[in-house]
Parts: C-alpha cells; structure tokens; sequence
C-alpha cells in the first residue's frame, strides 16, 4: 500500500500539540514540566501516564503504552491510521496530498461513503418538496433549525428514486447496493429499501453518513422504523444516533443521555436538551458502554418504567460495569408508564424533564435493589445469598473508588464492614459473628436528650423525621413529646414516665452514662444528630419516590414533592 509521505507526517506532527490532543480526552494535570494522568490503557490508581510537550511523545510507566499524538488518537479513539491523519490534519487546517489520499483508502470504500453522502443530500431535497412529510414533522413539533440539526430528510414513495436520481449508473448502483440503500425481490430486482419514509441519517464519529433510520408517515405502514442493514460502514452495535451532533455542540459533553428512539433524541433537542444519544433499536452493547465513557464521564441511562425498561437498565449495567473506571458514573432515569423522553419533555418541558434526570437513580442502587430482589436480607440465608450472586459482578469493576464503595455498600447489607471482608473473606467467617455495634445515630440523640431533656426543646411538633425507618425512632419521638409537654422535666421524671416499660431498662443505661460534655457541645451535637436525621428522611423519601417513579405510580403531588427535595438536596442546610 503506498503511504502518506513521511514529510506530511512530520510537518502534521509539527503543527499538532500532543498535550492538546490528549488533554481533550484525558483529564491532565501539570506535574514539572509534563503533565500525567491515570493511564487510559489500563485500570490503575496512582498516574503513571506522562505527556510530554518537550518531547511531544506520551509514555505510561505503568503499562507502557506510548506513541504520538496520531499513535493515541489510533489508540485511544480507534482510529484506522488514515482517519487519525485526517482528523489531525483537519484540526490542523491541512489537506492531505490528493492523489495520496485516494490511494491509500480503498477507493470503492471512498466511493461508498461518497454514496451514502449523496443519498443523505438526496432525501434533504426530498423534504423540501414534500408537504406531507413537512407536515408530519410540524405535527411532531420540530422546527427547521432541529431538522436542519439533524439532517432529517424524506424517501419518497416510489420504488425506484434512489436508481433514477443517479441515472441507473452501474457503479454508483453497485454503492447503492453495498450501502444497503435496496432490497431485493424474490425475481433479484432491486428497489428502493426506504420508501414514503422520514429519514434519519446516521452519522460516524467523524460526521460522515454511514446509515439511515427510516419512520413512516403512513400509520398503516409497516414496520414503523426501518435501519440500515449491517454493512461495510455501519454496524450498529457500535453507533450511537446523535453522538455527532452532541459532539458538535459541547466540546466537553457534560453527560450523556441515553434513550431508545430517533424521535426521542431529535424532540430533545428541539426541547433544549442537546446531549442525547440513542442505541439503534439494540440493547446496550458493551462497544456502547465505552464509546459512552469516552465522550463522557457521566451517563444517564432513560429507559420506560415498564418490565422491558427494567431488563433493558439491567442489561446496560451489564455493558457498564466492567468500565466503571474512576471518575465514571452511570444513572438510571424510569420513565412513568406510557412516557418516552419524547412525550415526557413535551408535558414537563426542559426545566421539568431535568428535573428528572437528577432524580435518576445511581448504578450502585439500581444494582444493589435488582440483585436483592426476591431475597429476604433480614434473613442470614437471604444475605449470605446476596454476597454470593453480587460476588462475580463486583468481581468485573475495575479497581477504583467506585469498587470500594459498591463492595462497602454489599458489606453493609450482607453485616460486614469493609476492613473484615479484606482481612478475612466471606467463606471464612464463622455463622456467628456479629458485626460491631456502634451507636446508632437514633440511639445517640435518645443518650443526649438522657442526658439534658431540655435539648427537646430545640424543636417543636411534629417532627419531620418522624417517618423515617430507623429502629428506635418511634422512642425518639416519644421522649421529644414527652419532653415538649412540660418543659420543666428532669432526667429522673422522664426516665420514671417510662417505668414499667420495655423502654426503662436501656433508657436507664442511657441516662447512667455519662457524657463528660460542656452543655454548649451537648447542645451542638444535638443539632448536628438532627440535621442528620432530617437528610437521613429526605433521603429516604427520595427514594421512596424515585421507587414509585419506577412503579409508575407517581401523582402529580409525588412530582411537585420530588423536586423539592432534589433541590433542597441541592442546597443542603449549612453544618457546622
Ligand atoms: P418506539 O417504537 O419506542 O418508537 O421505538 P418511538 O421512538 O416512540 O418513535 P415514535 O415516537 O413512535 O416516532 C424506539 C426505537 O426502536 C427501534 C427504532 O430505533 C426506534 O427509534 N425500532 C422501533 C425499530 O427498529 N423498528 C420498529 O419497528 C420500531
Ligand atoms: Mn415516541
């Protein structure tokens, strides 16, 4: 195969600044006078990627990938060398040698992509003069500037458009054929595939068309959408609808939203919502996991609320675990029953469909209520049960900060604190160990207000954390009413109004203990344990709402309830 001059090269390599390239996809920090990271090549903890300006060359202590600028755009966006050139020569402002060009790519590749480019323009025309399928994206409330955005265009419905606008050239035929624009008939005869259809263009990383999603406008036609069949440029395992477009608008993609449909992506859009992707009528692949990852830290899964929503979440767990490197997070956002993102942010409007999205539940939730479903975890069997199914899944996160809090979550649940498991495994530990009891939260408000009764008179009734499901709270409560109705109580009073009680007997312990404390700290840990229950309840209702969302049974009161607590939670009250 003949190259690229190596004078190109250099003169490119020249003109490109490494510490830019990377910079853009790896977060780096100065150190001396090169800059490191965690290397993007493998799982580590500690920075031993460097990149050098000096040297313009990258180099990973640890694992020992290194290269140029165009050896890591190869690497790290899988790049084919040619494209890693002409990406860099783009940024550049260069143009590669013509001839050059077109030798070293296969020419009918060149030919096909030309092809489908040619077909993209064709079906924008299409549009144009077509009022029926004008009028059903009017319908669907898409203004010019989101069908411009997207390219959308209109197949029309004949059989034979695509053959005609190229005047039957046998080659340009042939690209047809090869781009998957024709089917077949049981004679051999070719005909348009995408017939009296709007068209989505699909778009590969570097904007070209490599595919099309069709919708009908005819509700009596069928199938409602069709896609490109697999073919030389696309596979659609790999492609996300509307990636180019977000990488477009947001040089740094402050997240990704994940939704099913074309139409979802396009009416968010339309909405003000600029960052969503959709998988092309697939499950999430795991190719989609880390193409997601590579263009965003943070990913915001958008599936129905429905049973097959649920399977699809979990299935994209299953794509994402493995990839949850540091600094990565995935969501989980359920739509109510009957919603798509499209018909959602329709009704809610951007403000409302947002709000949304920052009540989308954390991974580390969703795994842990759909591992735990069916198990009775206050059973020793149920949880012994939950160490083991979770076991090979945590297995599958790489090293990191998420890792420790997802098994530190699981050790919780199944009775373990972290340092037990490392020192001793699971298998090991005797059936009747128990885990170390710490003081409760509850239990050490009830040892204060033992204490100095008069603290209960910090607060009034009700008392908002009333609901929360804690043992002992209901004695809180109690003790605080107790206390509120005569203000004068002592320790010894309230402790008699308990006699003959369950609750005399430790509530005595608690009052024997002494808690060598100025009466200002008392008072100060008091408040403290109370903003903690109060979070601990907002907390609580949180999820129990965001559980009714994946129940669909939110009213409309849950919503109203459900923002406000996002945004307390936003400005959570100051703590001292
Ligand atoms: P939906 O059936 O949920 O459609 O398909 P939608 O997104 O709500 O579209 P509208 O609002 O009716 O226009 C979601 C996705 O599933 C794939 C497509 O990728 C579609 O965007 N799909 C659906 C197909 O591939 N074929 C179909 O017949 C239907
Ligand atoms: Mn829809």
């Amino acid at each position: 195969m003949a190259r690229i001059p190596d004078v190109f090269i250099d003169d490119l390599l020249n003109r490109t600044d490494i510490v830019e390239i990377v910079g853009a996809r790896v977060p780096l920090k100065k150190q001396g006078r090169d800059y490191a990271a965690r290397c993007p090549f493998h799982d580590e903890r500690s920075a031993s990627f460097t990149v050098s300006p000096t040297k313009q060359f990258y180099h990973c202590f640890g694992c020992g990938a290194h290269g140029t600028a165009l050896g890591f755009l190869m690497n790290y966006d899988r790049l084919e060398f040619l494209d890693a050139v002409e990406e860099l020569a783009q940024r550049a402002g260069m143009e590669i040698p013509r001839e050059q060009a077109q030798f070293n790519r296969p020419p009918d590749l060149a030919d096909l992509h030309t092809v489908m480019e040619s077909c993209r323009q064709f079906y924008v025309k299409q549009l144009a003069r077509s009022d029926e399928a004008r009028a059903y994206l009017d319908g669907r409330g898409l203004d010019e500037t989101t069908i411009t955005h997207f390219q959308i265009g209109f197949a029309p419905p004949g059989f034979d458009s695509l053959s005609r606008a190229v005047n039957n050239d046998a080659h340009k035929l042939k690209m047809l054929t090869r781009g998957g624009m024709f089917s077949t008939n049981d004679r051999g005869h070719s005909y348009d595939k995408f017939r009296n259809r709007v068209m989505f263009p699909i778009s590969d990383r570097r904007g070209r068309t490599i595919g099309f999603g069709g919708r009908v406008i005819n509700p009596d036609d069928a199938p409602k959408y069709l896609n490109s069949p697999e073919t030389e440029l696309f596979h659609k395992g790999r492609e996300l609808y509307g990636l180019w477009q977000v990488r477009q608008v947001h040089s740094k993609i402050p997240y990704l939203l994940v939704v099913e449909g074309y139409m979802d992506v396009v009416a968010l859009y339309q909405h003000g919502i600029d960052t969503a992707v959709a998988t092309l009528g697939t499950a999430t692949t795991p190719e989609h996991a880390e193409l997601l990852f590579r263009n965003s830290e943070t990913v915001v899964f958008c599936f129905d609320g429905d049973n097959a929503g649920r399977k699809a979440a979990w299935k994209a767990v299953e794509s994402v675990l493995p990839r949850m490197k540091e600094g990565r997070q995935a969501f989980f956002m359920f739509l109510p029953n009957g919603e798509d993102p499209d018909s959602m942010v329709r009704k809610e409007g951007k403000l409302g469909f947002e709000n949304l999205r920052e009540a989308a539940t954390p991974m580390s939730r969703f795994f842990i209520e759909h591992l735990s479903e069916g198990l009775q975890l206050q059973t020793l069997e149920g949880r012994s049960r939950f160490a083991e199914i979770t076991k090979p899944y945590l297995a599958q996160l790489p090293d990191g900060s998420f890792r420790d809090l997802m098994q530190a979550q699981v050790n919780e649940i199944v009775g373990l604190s972290s340092s037990q498991e490392r020192a001793a495994p699971m298998v090991r530990r005797s059936r009747n160990a128990v885990p170390v009891a710490k003081r409760s939260l509850v239990r050490s408000v009830i040892a204060l207000l033992m204490q100095q009764p008069s603290l209960a008179l910090e607060l009034q009734p009700p008392y908002p954390f009333a609901a929360l499901k804690l043992p002992g709270i209901d004695l809180l409560c109690e003790l605080l009413m107790r206390v509120d109705e005569r203000p004068e109580i002592n320790t010894g009073m309230l402790l008699e109004s308990f006699e003959g009680t369950e609750h005399f007997e430790p509530l005595s312990k608690l009052a024997a203990t002494i808690i060598p404390s100025e009466e200002e700290i008392l008072l100060q840990e008091f408040n403290d344990a109370i903003t903690q229950l109060e979070i601990r309840m907002r907390e609580q209702r949180l999820g129990e709402l965001q559980e009714k969302q994946r129940r669909n049974e939110m009213t409309a009161l849950d919503i109203e309830e459900l923002m406000r607590l996002l945004r307390l939670k936003l400005s959570p009250p100051a703590q001292t």
